[in-house]
């Protein structure tokens, strides 16, 4: 085996556990458009107390460097794709915002950038995409391929089948998709491994976790979540409870039930929105 064959192995090893062939990402990323997210005004804050129940994190260089202690052991999930936001002119006008030699530094174990299929900017993103996958296959750094959907997009097991084909065409290594009716299409007509993204946060965390049940009895090897559990006013208990569902595969009954049992040990959250303090 290649030192770079090794390396990219060791590194996917890190994101999708090779006991189980399962993965639980925390995602962090969604400052890099949306800017200070409910509940996540503070990523420190609500990052630490999260990481010992999450196999790998998902964010950008500058909320790692400032929020994240070195020292942790959770493996990276660097987002190296941005350059627009909430209140630009077109969501899908991404490009790479982080070099190789800036990920390597830090690191990272795999690279995240989202590509926009059927919108404005489709081929600026697959090309981003394709030559990600070309530095990456040269360092032995995997790529996690973030199917975006546009507002004008259905998220129907149609189209989504279409973007996680195309990302593992380009040579995506890992796909992130949302669940949908219909997702074992999805998953057939995609060769690389898929997660799922939680999306919005639902009214009830029983909903999140049948999301999460849902996905991987249909094939998907994980989710990559994030308001679900942490804009929840009990984010440590919901952690814990995808994590049986993903790790344990217990049913969305017995996560529920861990869910309320670990839920009774602590106190809610406060619904106000995190004060920022300067550090
Ligand atoms: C979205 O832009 C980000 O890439 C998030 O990482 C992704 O949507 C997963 O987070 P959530 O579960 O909150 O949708």
């Amino acid at each position: 085996m290649t030192s770079m064959d090794w390396g990219m192995k060791n590194r996917i090893s890190k994101i999708i556990h090779p006991d189980d062939g399962r993965c639980l990402m925390l995602a962090v990323d969604h400052g890099y458009f949306l800017g200070p997210t409910e509940r996540l005004e503070v990523p420190r804050r609500t990052i630490t107390p999260l990481l010992p129940y999450a196999d790998s994190l998902m964010l950008t260089r500058g909320v790692l460097r400032t929020s994240v202690d070195p020292e942790t052991n959770v493996p990276i999930v660097l987002r190296v794709s941005g350059g627009a936001s909430i209140v630009g002119e077109d969501l899908s006008k991404e490009t790479i915002t982080t070099s190789m030699e800036e990920a390597i530094k830090l690191n990272v174990s795999c690279l995240a950038l989202s590509i926009f299929v059927g919108s404005k900017y489709e081929h600026q993103t697959l090309a981003s995409l394709a030559k990600l996958v070309d530095e990456g296959e040269r360092y032995g750094i995997p790529v996690l391929a973030v199917t975006a959907v546009g507002k004008e997009m259905a998220r129907d097991a149609r189209y989504l089948g279409l973007a996680c084909r195309v990302a593992a065409e380009l040579g995506a290594h890992v796909v992130k998709t949302y669940y949908c009716e219909g997702f074992e299409k999805v998953v057939e007509g995609c060769p690389v491994p898929l997660i799922i993204a939680g999306g919005k946060k639902l009214p009830r965390e029983i909903d999140a976790l049948q999301l999460a049940y849902d996905a991987i009895e249909h094939g998907a090897v994980g989710v990559d979540m994030g308001r679900n559990i942490w804009q929840s006013d009990y984010p440590v208990p919901m952690i814990k409870a995808v994590r049986t569902i993903v790790h344990k595969g217990a049913t969305v009954k017995e996560a529920y039930d861990l869910f309320l049992k670990e839920k009774d040990k602590e106190k809610p959250r406060s619904s106000e929105p995190q004060k920022i303090i300067s550090r």
